[in-house]
C-alpha cells in the first residue's frame, strides 16, 4: 500500500486523509525517496557494528525528515514546538535531529543497557514498554517506533498503544524489519530462512554465544501483510497516510500491494497514520 494512488487501492476510501495529498500529487516523502537515497541507507548498514554513530547518523536524519514531510503534507506545518515520542529510541540516537528541527523529542525505552549505549545524554528520556507506555492518552504531537516491532511479542499491541497516546491529528509512524525480507534474522541471517530456532543453534556454534537478537525472545517474525493488515483495520481511530517499503525507491513501492512477494522483498514497511 503506497501514497497516494497505491494507497486508494490498497485502503478503503474512509480511512484515507481528507488532508493527505491530493490525488496526483506525490507525498514530500515519495519525492524524497530516490535511488541515490536508497543505495545511501544500504551502504550505511554495514556500519551498523563497526561504526554506529555513522549507521545511525544516517537513519536519524532520514527518519527525521520522514516525519518533517508526512507532518507538513498533512498539517501544514513543521516540526518546531512538537513532542516527538520515539518508542524504542535506544540511547536516543535521533535526539539531535528532531532538536534540530524544534522538537521535543523523548526517547522510550525498556532496557537500560540500551538507554546507555552510547554514552548519549537525552534528559527527557523515560525508561519504559512500547506495549504499556507510560503516558496519558492524547498525549504527543508523533509517536514514532523505527526498527522496535520485530523485538516485541506483541508488535500490534504496541501500535494500539501508539496510537493511544498520540494527539488527534498527530501522527504515527510504525516502521518495523520484516522477517522474511534480507535483515529480517538480523546478526543471525540470512539463516533464518531456514527457521529463526535453527539460525540461533547456528549462530551460537559458530561464535561461541547467544545472538544479541534471540528469537522468541528478543526477536519475532513480523510479517509485512500482518501491517498492511493492521492498517487496513484501523477504522475509525486513526487514517492511514501511507504504507511503504522504508528503505525503496518510490517507483518500488507498488511491492508492498503484493501478498507473498512484499514478504521477501520489502524489507522494512512503514505505516503513517493520522490520529482521528
Ligand atoms: C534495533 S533497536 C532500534 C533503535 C532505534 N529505534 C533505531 O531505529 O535505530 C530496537 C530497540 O527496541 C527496544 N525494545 C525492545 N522491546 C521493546 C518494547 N517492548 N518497547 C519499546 N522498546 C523495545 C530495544 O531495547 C532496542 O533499543
Amino acid at each position: 500500500m503506497l501514497a497516494p494512488d497505491d494507497l486508494r487501492r490498497a485502503v478503503p476510501a474512509t480511512a484515507r486523509s481528507a488532508a493527505a495529498p491530493r490525488p496526483g500529487r506525490r507525498p514530500r516523502f515519495a519525492r524524497r525517496a530516490t535511488l541515490r537515497r536508497s543505495l545511501r541507507l544500504l551502504g550505511s548498514f554495514r556500519f551498523e557494528q563497526t561504526d554506529p554513530a555513522r549507521f545511525y547518523g544516517g537513519i536519524a536524519v532520514d527518519t527525521a525528515e520522514l516525519i518533517e514531510d508526512f507532518y507538513a503534507d498533512h498539517t501544514g506545518r513543521d516540526l518546531s514546538g512538537l513532542v516527538v515520542l520515539d518508542v524504542g529510541g535506544g540511547p536516543g540516537y535521533f535526539a539531535d535531529e528532531f532538536a534540530a528541527r524544534g522538537a521535543r523529542y523523548i526517547p522510550v525505552e525498556p532496557d537500560p543497557a540500551e538507554m546507555h549505549a552510547a554514552g548519549l545524554q537525552v534528559p527527557a528520556a523515560v525508561r519504559g514498554s512500547g506495549t504499556a507506555l507510560p503516558f496519558r492518552d492524547d498525549a504527543v504531537d508523533v509517536c514514532l517506533s523505527s526498527n522496535v516491532a520485530e523485538h516485541v511479542a506483541t508488535p500490534w499491541r504496541m501500535a494500539q498503544e501508539m496510537l493511544r497516546v498520540t494527539k488527534p491529528g498527530g501522527l504515527m509512524v510504525f516502521s518495523y524489519t520484516v522477517w522474511l525480507g534480507p535483515f529480517g534474522g538480523h546478526e543471525t541471517g540470512p539463516w533464518h530462512y531456514l527457521g529463526g530456532e535453527r539460525a540461533a543453534a547456528r549462530y551460537r556454534r559458530k561464535h561461541g554465544r547467544e545472538p544479541k537478537n534471540r528469537f522468541g525472545t528478543s526477536l519475532f517474525a513480523v510479517g509485512a501483510g500482518e501491517g498492511v493488515r493492521w492498517a487496513r483495520g484501523i477504522g475509525s481511530r486513526a487514517t492511514v497516510l501511507a504504507v511503504f517499503p522504508r528503505y525503496h525507491p518510490r517507483w518500488a513501492w507498488w511491492l508492498v500491494r503484493i501478498p507473498v512477494v512484499r514478504e521477501f522483498l520489502v524489507s522494512n514497511l512503514v505505516i503513517v497514520a493520522a490520529k482521528a
